[in-house]
């Protein structure tokens, strides 16, 4: 029997908006491949390719059979690894039991989230912030409590931001720095103020997403505040090879936790994923101990195209942009462009408009930054991660385009 009805589809999935930065990255590639010259500032991924080392490690691993299901938080060579790269890199005092390995850091957070958050929960986060984290918070029944920041503080909150947003509902904070999309980070010195406030309670647990760490520019430290003995039986920290190691399409995140919290991630990761895939472990643990020169090398192009970048966007007109710190992205207030028509005859309203009129005009790819939740409704998010000929391209069409406004 055949029937028109449409299919039912839960209320979880009808609620969750997809993912924007993939969508903008999914419409350039499709627009690539009808032959059109766009710049896509919109992907957060590394134009560089994996290192070598790593992606023979994996071609090795499936030559020598590691074909087969493995034990769900990773092998006990990768959980060593990434145990010793937490001690050695990140001064974070763990055990291998305290590992797990999960398919990307995407899932690690995710698994984090259920592991730790009940309905009616409250999770603290400053915005802007990377759009996955509301829909994971929200798909575990808690709620986001934003801690609004400003381009003039560098999108940094203050410690007594933290304190005012804690309520007794408050099971967990997220910090991600350095920031996607904001492109700063905190400094060591406020990573420790907050940590003061955060570990004066019992409840609470930190969520340190920690995925750009290795991509800070000028001489910048990042601190891991699982580092601070205060924090280090109540935060969770995520990291994973995408971004440090040009590895994405790999799917690998780590995480670091209290013992229990491991437990319940791995529980979760039983029934869901059994693991990551087999033969990327050995790939994770040559990455992690065998590439320190190429991860280097990448990171230094990233800060030449940081500055390039600055120097760029800083002459837009009207337009004002907090220098890059760290990660790959810069973060414009593009709002002197609102109530303004578009050399195309577009009216520019919104952060939406103004990507949608620049991308048909000049073939410039930007993400508006209203999935980024507080003053992102005024800015756009640019990732440099592509070659500097193509920055020099792109900032300047985008220029030409915004004196075109009128
Ligand atoms: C802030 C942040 N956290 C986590 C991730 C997840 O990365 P992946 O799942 O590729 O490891 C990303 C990717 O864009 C990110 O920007």
């Amino acid at each position: 029997m055949t029937t028109t009805a449409d299919p039912h589809i839960s209320i979880r999935a009808t609620a969750i908006q997809p993912s924007s930065t993939l969508a903008i990255t999914a419409r350039v590639r499709a627009m690539k491949a009808d032959g059109r010259d766009i710049i896509g500032f919109g992907a957060g991924e590394p134009d560089f390719t994996t290192p070598d080392p790593v992606r023979e490690a994996a071609i090795e691993a499936i030559r020598a059979g590691m074909t087969r299901y493995v034990p769900v938080p990773g092998i006990p060579e990768a959980r060593n690894a990434v145990a010793e790269k937490f001690r050695t890199e990140n001064s974070i005092d763990c055990e291998p039991d305290q590992i797990i390995i999960s398919n990307g850091g995407k899932f690690s957070l995710y698994l984090a989230i259920q592991a730790i958050i009940d309905p009616g929960d409250e999770v603290i986060m400053p915005t802007p912030a990377w759009v996955s984290y509301k829909p994971m918070v929200e798909l575990a029944g808690g709620t986001i409590v934003e801690i609004p920041t400003t381009a003039e503080s560098g999108f940094l909150a203050a410690p007594e931001d933290f304190a005012a947003a804690i309520t007794p509902r408050t099971r967990a904070v997220i910090l991600n720095s350095p920031s996607n999309p904001c492109g700063t980070m905190y400094d060591p010195d406020a990573i420790r103020a907050i940590c003061d406030v955060l570990s004066k309670h019992d409840r609470i647990t930190l969520i340190s997403d920690e995925i750009y760490e290795r991509l800070v520019y000028r001489g910048r430290e990042h601190l891991s505040p699982a580092s601070l003995p205060s924090m280090s039986g109540k935060t969770i920290t995520i990291n994973g090879l995408s971004k440090a190691f040009a590895a994405t399409g790999w799917r690998i995140g780590y995480t670091c936790a209290p013992l229990p919290i491991v437990k319940a991630m791995s529980k979760l990761q039983s029934q869901m994923t059994s693991s990551v895939t087999s033969f990327t472990l050995p790939a994770l643990v040559t990455a992690l101990q065998s590439c320190q020169n190429e991860v280097a090398r990448m990171r230094a192009a990233f800060e030449k195209r940081a500055g390039l970048m600055e120097r760029l966007v800083s002459v837009w007109p009207g337009v004002t942009c907090p220098p890059p710190m760290g990660a790959f992205y810069v973060f414009p207030d593009i709002s002197v462009a609102f109530g303004r028509t578009s050399a195309g005859g577009r009216a520019v309203d919104d952060a939406g408009s103004f990507a949608e009129a620049l991308l048909e005009e000049t073939g410039v790819a930007v993400v508006p930054g209203d999935d980024f939740l507080g003053c992102g409704p005024n800015h756009v998010r640019l990732s440099f991660a592509l070659d500097e000929a193509s920055i020099e391209d792109g900032c300047s069409r985008t220029h030409k385009w915004l004196d075109a406004l009128s």
